[in-house]
């Protein structure tokens, strides 16, 4: 499995800095008052777990973005067409979730002082922009929360259940969820890794994915797995726009948790970073764009925190992940992965990463750099024993090998552009 490339390693961390999207600064924020809170006890009882949508009737829709969609203190209109509401911290939607109700907001990140490799000595750039932040911003003690419309319910039939990933199951996993990642077993505090930002073309009903993944538990029964990275969904958004996620569940991808707010799990406690919502994405031969991710289990209460930037933006709670809570995470994954739908038998053209095989490297193709665990007292260590998996690699595949710098061994470039003559 061993590629090797040539390489371009010369790199402009300043071309990192330049948004590739320009648009005007347009202010559109505007006030709202916070709206009447509704009481919809069966609807809200059944948040924790989101439904299948194909089996609601219109005013279980309408009841569902109801108790979906927080009100809150302020209402932003994004440029790209995202509605973001500043929702108060303690008002967020995962305190419907009955394991939480007694829950006390931490707002403690895990401790990183002794890490032998700070988070801030990497060489590319952690900064990133996103669109609606052009257009206002939340106060203190509120999060922003993309807003959920009717029409992603609507969507969300044809694919799965509303905002979650399909049940892994023998028949998902060997024919439907393809990956192109590396992976590590053991006993790990956290994941990190800056990961290059791009916009593949992604069939309707299917989504590609780059991201970081924790994993504890056994797989098909209880897996309790935290995940970030970026994402294009059209199912879930409409259009396929790069935007940033957390995804989470504890029983194998089976019938609990989601991404982002989609259900009532994550708890948020940054007031500038909103997930869903769309991000900078590189272009071919032109600036590149990355973003640094982060998860890692605070040492004291046993919850595990997502670090997007330079900021840890809030945390799966232990109570609704108890495998990851309880212990450490043993498996960790870095690197993408697409849900292929085969529609007659077929692959699709839904690309991963950049679209563009890993022997095209730097510029071309999509890379993870910096790749780290967390060990018990807190250090970023690289890891040595990085192992691949790619199940179609004449569809997408990976290669370990250098990115930011010709010394930094643990970074690969991943992807692929799924149909094509070997990949039927
Ligand atoms: C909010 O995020 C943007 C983009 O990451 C950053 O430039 C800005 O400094 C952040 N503001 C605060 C208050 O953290
Ligand atoms: C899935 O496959 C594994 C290994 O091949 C097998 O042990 C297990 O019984 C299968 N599960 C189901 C539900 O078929
Ligand atoms: C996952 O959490 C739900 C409550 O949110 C609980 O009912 C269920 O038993 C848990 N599943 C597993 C496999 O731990
Ligand atoms: C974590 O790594 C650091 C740096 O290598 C090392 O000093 C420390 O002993 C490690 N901690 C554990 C628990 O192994």
């Amino acid at each position: 499995m061993a590629y090797q490339y040539e390489l371009a390693y010369v790199k402009s961390i300043g071309a990192l800095l330049l948004m590739c999207i320009v648009i005007d600064l347009l202010f559109l924020s505007k006030a709202v008052t916070p709206m009447q809170q509704r009481k919809e006890h069966s609807v809200k009882d059944q948040l924790y777990a989101s439904k299948h949508s194909s089996q609601m009737s219109a005013s279980e829709i309408h009841n569902h973005l109801q108790a979906l969609n927080k009100p809150g203190v302020k209402t932003i209109l994004s440029p790209d067409g995202d509605t973001i509401v500043c929702v108060p911290i303690d008002q967020q939607l995962a305190f419907d979730n009955p394991l939480l109700r007694n829950h006390k907001i931490r707002k403690q990140p895990p401790s990183l002082a002794g890490a032998g490799v700070s988070f801030t000595n990497v060489k590319a750039s952690n900064q990133f922009q996103q669109l609606w932040q052009l257009a206002g911003n939340c106060p203190e003690e509120t999060i922003p929360v993309r807003q959920a419309k009717k029409e992603d319910l609507l969507r969300a039939g044809s694919v799965a259940p509303f905002a979650r990933k399909p049940p892994e199951n023998n028949e998902t996993l060997a024919q439907k969820h393809e990956h192109a990642i590396a992976y590590t077993g053991g006993q790990y505090y956290g994941a990190q890794a800056s990961i290059n930002v791009w916009k593949p073309e992604v069939q309707k009903n299917e989504y590609s994915l780059s991201q970081v993944w924790a994993q504890a538990g056994t797989r098909q029964i209880d897996l309790n797995s935290v995940e970030a990275g970026w994402h294009v969904d059209p199912a879930l958004y409409g259009d396929d726009n790069p935007r940033v996620f957390a995804y989470w569940t504890n029983d194998s991808y089976n019938t609990q948790g989601c991404f982002n707010h989609f259900c009532a799990g994550f708890i948020q406690v940054n007031n500038n970073v909103t997930l869903g919502a769309a991000i900078p994405y590189s272009t071919y031969n032109g600036a590149q764009h990355e973003i640094t991710i982060a998860i890692a289990k605070s040492d004291k209460w046993g919850d595990w925190w997502v670090k997007i930037g330079d900021d840890f933006i809030g945390y799966f709670p232990a109570e609704i992940i108890p495998r990851l809570a309880t212990g450490t995470a043993t498996t960790l994954m870095w690197g993408g992965e697409v849900y292929n739908t085969r529609p007659s038998g077929k692959h699709t053209k839904t690309q991963m990463g950049s679209g563009v095989v890993p022997y095209k490297g730097y510029r071309h193709a999509s890379y993870f750099t910096y790749i780290f665990y967390l060990n018990a007292t807190y250090y970023l260590i690289t890891p040595s024993n990085l192992e691949l998996i790619q199940e179609f690699p004449n569809c997408y595949s990976i290669g370990l090998s250098p990115v930011s710098d010709p010394n930094e061994e643990k970074s690969f470039y991943y992807g692929g552009p799924g149909l094509n003559s070997q990949c039927p």
